[in-house]
């Protein structure tokens, strides 16, 4: 059956209209899965009819190729930032500042909105098409991330119809943030890949849009408020009250928080009623702000340096109180880390009682000085550990004891190792009971072994009864292992059986990063493949001083590794898996190695070949590919409409060739 235009439009729309009762209304009418089968249908649907697809359709937010560099974007007007009250009589001195720019003693209104912890971005539309997004950078010029903004299902990629024209230009501007339970996920995700958790909420944010990789981005939690305004052309407002609103009909999310006040009274109040609210908020914020509604008393106020008069961020008060440390204990990690815990008498902090608090490594608690019955001070940020910030010295008593993190481990007495240069303690054995279960939730995980139906409470019975005590465990499990366990039909058991058997046929590099060797990550894995050739017997012999002449092992990786190695329970379970039937896949040798040691830069629009091609030529024949250009660029191959990195290169003396010359580089 043929399918028409309408038709296709009729599901965009649909889809569009499930985003914007989501993001905009907070009232969504249908579940994720339905969300997504839908938008299955639309993918399925484009890709019969690509004649048919849009620039805006909900299928482009899923990432794009990826780019080896941003480019820069200057906003059209500069991207202010906000004076800050520190308290609640300097938030009643702005009021008397505002009042006094304007010559009145009559009440003003303001908007009060919460200050979001996220990143301000702008948002360009042209016609009512999003065209491009960017960073506030320095508020004058930010990076170009408008690929990363379109992977944000807050963001229409086209202003919806309210009846009227759309502006020929409008800029939107806003916060792009995580929300608390998205952040929570996505630093569980981090943990099971063997990834560094990220800080908060808002480094997360960051992180997600600084990626070159669009896909990656589209994989993160992220979310927008939009609470200003750029350069609009066709359209004008009364106040920002006005403005606001019309955003919401345009599909922006707005802050539901935000309410008109008009006087220091009104506005302290909202200050600390949103300051009592703040843990139960679904994102983080971190102050309130108050702006001036109408929008020619903002143009009557102006700007001072970088910040308009016409508006204020008002700050929270920190989350911090003092306490006594009772007992310093270690504390082991999921991931193996031992980490020094303060056992404090219980206090609240900002209205949840605290007992525990991080004190993060040995460096740490060195530098603090903190000792068991110091008095310190503690503090609590949003839903992160809370921390010692320091020592109160003039409350400490003669009788206070230093703290040293055992030699050994806490939970199986194996020697915990510290590489040099790191602060993180670790236990590396494979079979510390106390990191079983996620070393074998690593260990099937997607990039690890990909052993499919291999979930959580799965991992918990067999550890719980004994099945399993280190990964090799899993190639011994029958079928009477597996059908005895709750909730365990005959077919599920059957086919985690089959997925165990094919998940033997595996490559060096899955192996290796299943094994959960500290710093060696996906990435790393490859490297290594490549390097031994496949070949786990020379890796499992291979001394410090062979693995450091690998590119990318550096000493720090090279002595995790060995130190890892020289365990023999970790041998036994490699040589164990490799006795239960695992088989390495051979490695591809490079064709050539007329690259080798050489490093590429790519730019401009490449014409003869596509960014991953390029990269896969280079990688084949022994090269690097980098994303900019340095000292130690060897070749900048430029494409039409190469910038700032031919310019780089010239300033480099690098030498720059075309597409053809490296073609021909490779015959
Ligand atoms: S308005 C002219 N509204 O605070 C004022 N900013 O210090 C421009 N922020 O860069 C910003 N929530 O990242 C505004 N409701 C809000 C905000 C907000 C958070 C951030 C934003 C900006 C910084 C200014």
């Amino acid at each position: 059956m043929s399918i028409t235009y309408n038709q296709i439009q009729a599901l965009r729309d649909q889809l569009n209209d499930h985003n914007y009762r989501y993001y905009v209304l907070d009232d969504p009418l249908i579940s994720d899965s339905e969300y997504d089968q839908l938008f299955r249908e639309l993918q399925k649907l484009e890709a019969d009819n690509p004649n048919l697809i849009t620039e805006d359709s909900p299928t482009h937010r899923v990432g794009a190729e990826p780019l080896s560099s941003f480019g820069s974007w200057t906003h059209r007007m500069p991207m202010l930032s906000l004076a800050n009250a520190m308290n609640e009589d300097e938030l009643a001195a702005f009021d008397a500042r505002v009042k006094k720019g304007l010559d009145t003693e009559k009440d003003l209104e303001y908007m009060a909105e919460p200050k979001l912890d996220g990143l301000a971005v702008e948002l360009v539309y042209e016609n009512g098409f999003f065209v491009n997004g960017s960073t506030r950078g320095d508020g004058i010029t930010g990076e170009d991330i408008t690929q990363n903004l379109k992977t944000i299902l807050a963001i229409p990629l086209s202003l919806r119809k309210n009846g009227q024209k759309h502006p020929p230009l409008l800029e939107v501007r806003g916060e792009v943030f995580i929300p608390k339970d998205g952040f929570k996920k996505l630093n569980r995700n981090q943990e099971k890949e063997e990834l560094s958790p990220f800080a908060n909420p808002r480094n997360a944010a960051a992180g997600s849009l600084r990626q070159l990789d669009s896909k990656i981005t589209a994989t993160r939690p992220l979310s927008i408020y939009c609470y200003e305004a750029g350069m609009i052309e066709g359209v004008s407002f009364d106040t920002h009250e006005d403005f606001l609103s019309t955003l919401k009909e345009w599909g922006f999310p707005v802050n539901p928080e935000i309410q008109k006040v008009t006087n220091a009274e009104t506005m302290v109040a909202f200050h600390r009623n949103l300051e009592a609210k703040r843990d139960s908020l679904p994102y983080e914020i971190d102050g309130t702000v108050f702006k001036v509604n109408a929008i020619n008393q903002r143009n009557a106020l102006g700007i001072r340096s970088r910040s308009p008069r016409w508006a204020i961020a008002g700050k929270f008060k920190a989350q911090q109180a003092t306490t006594k440390v009772q007992d310093i204990i270690p504390s082991l990690g999921r991931t193996g880390a031992v980490t020094p815990v303060a056992r404090l008498d219980p206090t609240n902090v900002g209205g949840v009682v605290v007992t525990n608090a991080t004190l993060h490594n040995q460096d740490e608690i060195e530098r603090k000085d903190v000792r068991i019955g110091d008095t310190v001070l503690i503090q609590r940020a949003g839903d992160v550990i809370p921390e010692v910030v320091k020592v109160i010295l003039a409350k400490r008593p003669p009788d206070t004891q230093k703290y040293q993190l055992p030699k050994e481990c806490p939970a199986c007495g194996h020697e915990v190792f510290r590489p040099e240069g790191e602060v993180v303690a670790r236990c590396q054995n494979l079979s510390c009971p106390a990191q079983v279960k996620g070393r074998i939730e690593h260990f099937v995980s997607k990039t690890a072994l990909d052993i499919d139906g291999f979930g959580e409470k799965l991992v918990d019975q067999l550890v719980d009864k004994k099945l399993i005590l280190t990964v090799d465990n899993i190639f011994k499990l029958n079928f009477d292992d597996l059908v005895n366990l709750d909730r365990m039909a005959e077919k599920s058991a059957l086919n985690i059986l089959t997925a165990i058997q094919d998940s033997k046929q595996t490559t060096f590099a899955r192996f290796v990063y299943a094994l959960g060797i500290r710093n060696v990550g996906a990435h790393l894995s490859k490297v290594l493949e490549k390097a031994f050739v496949g070949d786990i017997e020379k890796f499992m012999n291979a001394a410090a001083e062979k693995l450091e002449t690998i590119d990318e092992v550096g000493p720090i990786v090279a002595e995790t590794i060995t130190t890892f190695l020289s365990n023999c329970t970790n041998t036994d379970v490699i040589e164990s898996c490799l006795s239960l039937g695992l088989r390495l896949k051979k490695v591809e040798v490079p064709k050539s190695l007329l690259l080798q040691g050489k490093t590429f830069v790519f730019t401009g629009a490449l014409t003869q070949f596509s960014r991953n091609e390029a990269k896969e030529m280079t990688e084949a024949h022994g090269g690097k590919v980098s994303g900019s250009v340095s000292k130690n660029t060897d070749f900048v191959v430029a494409g039409p409409g190469a910038g700032s990195k031919l310019k780089k290169a010239t300033e480099l003396d690098i030498p720059i060739i075309s597409e053809t010359e490296f073609l021909d580089m490779l015959k």
